[in-house]
């Protein structure tokens, strides 16, 4: 190439693997905008892939006409920061970007950070604070206005008979909620206490169906229970906790004439605890869903049976917090299938030896 300038050093090889460690990504741009380096963080955040960076203009290689534009005026003299979303395949990225001018004319540099993961956690914070006051407004507003009825009407009987009970059902509703709430909150930060020791998962299983079977006759749904003794380590009133919020999910999408069937078995290293209905079942695009916080499939209907969508996201937290795992299988219209796997107690594996 005729260029009356004489090539640049070779950079120190410390300063190499400085660059290739740093978590940050950076480019440089020489002065016509084109690449002239990119770290390996560069590579990871920009998606470079396998194309060779050097030399190419840098629109080029990431599809983005703010980095773009920053960056040509970077060279030009003029620095910038901001925020750059980056649309990929599947995911959109959230890069902070500094765009600094080489002293001289000579060029740009680039200094990213991924922040898609605080912006993630930014949204949910969001989402999760504007359903929680919607669950608790409703309930409130409702609530207000019996009260401003029953005081409108000079406390009339009918009016008292009609409304009490109403207001206590909404109050019941919002103390659950907040008790679901601080479970979750504990849960979540890592502050779950867990009272350790050898449990059954069939005692327990066989405790909460006992407390469900006259819910269940009412219903017109058989309870039924299978397997054997399966002995983990964990919190027995936790674990109970458990299986209440996955017979009371099978319960309420289970129609009369329905069986829900809880089954315990030991398996190598392992305990499984299974509920299963016959039931509506879980739609095929909700199910990767279910656990998440406030989830419900079909809002219209969840109003009617009060669920509010906490209870699969405790339940996975409690299973986790035993080093279990819990994972939903559903054919619409056929049931729905809960199956929570648990390491087993260690005293039980200790036997053979
Ligand atoms: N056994 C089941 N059969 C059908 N749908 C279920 C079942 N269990 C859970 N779901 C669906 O998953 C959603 C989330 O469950 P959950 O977190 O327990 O919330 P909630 O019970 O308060 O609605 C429910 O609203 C329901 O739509
Ligand atoms: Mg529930």
């Amino acid at each position: 190439m005729a260029s009356s300038q004489p090539p640049p050093a070779p950079l120190d090889a410390r300063f190499d693997q400085l660059l290739s460690a740093l978590t940050v990504g950076i480019i440089t741009l020489d002065k016509r905008g084109h690449v002239s380096s990119a770290n390996a963080a560069a590579a990871d955040m920009f998606e470079l892939g396998a194309r060779e960076p050097i030399g190419r203009a840098l629109i080029e290689l990431v599809p983005s006409f703010v980095l773009d534009q920053r960056a040509r005026e970077a060279v030009g003299g003029r620095s910038w920061r901001g925020q750059v979303p980056l649309t990929a395949t599947h995911t959109t990225r959230m890069l902070t970007v500094t765009a600094l001018p080489v002293e001289g004319g000579g060029g740009a540099i680039l200094i990213a950070s991924d922040e898609t993961r605080l912006h993630e956690l930014e949204r949910n914070r969001h989402d999760f604070v504007s359903s929680v006051s919607h669950e608790l407004r409703t309930p409130l507003s409702s609530i207000n206005l019996m009260i401003e009825t029953i005081l409108s009407t000079g406390f009339d009987p009918d009016a008292l008979e009609m409304f009490l009970p109403r207001v206590k059902h909404e109050v019941d509703r919002m103390v659950h909620l907040v008790e679901d709430l601080l479970d979750l909150a504990r849960a979540e930060a890592g502050r779950l206490r867990l009272r350790r020791e050898v449990v059954n998962l069939a005692s327990v299983a066989a405790n909460i169906l006992k407390t469900f079977e006259p819910k269940a006759q009412q219903l017109g749904v058989s309870l039924v229970q299978q397997g054997g003794d399966a002995q983990i380590d964990g919190d027995p009133d936790r674990l109970a906790q458990v299986v209440v919020n996955l017979v009371d999910n099978a319960l309420r999408h289970t129609p009369a004439g329905g069986t829900v069937t809880l089954e315990v078995a030991p398996s190598e290293g392992a305990s499984t605890l299974v509920v299963r209905d016959t039931g509506a079942g879980i739609p095929y695009n909700d199910l990767p869903r279910i656990f998440e916080r406030f989830y419900v499939v079909d809002r219209s209907r969840s109003r009617e049976s009060a669920g509010t969508g906490l209870g699969l996201s405790i339940v996975k937290q409690i299973v986790e917090a035993h080093g279990g795992t819990v994972t939903a299988d559903s054919e619409f219209g056929l049931g729905a299938t809960f199956r929570c796997v648990f390491p087993s107690a260690r005293s039980a594996l200790r036997e053979p030896r």
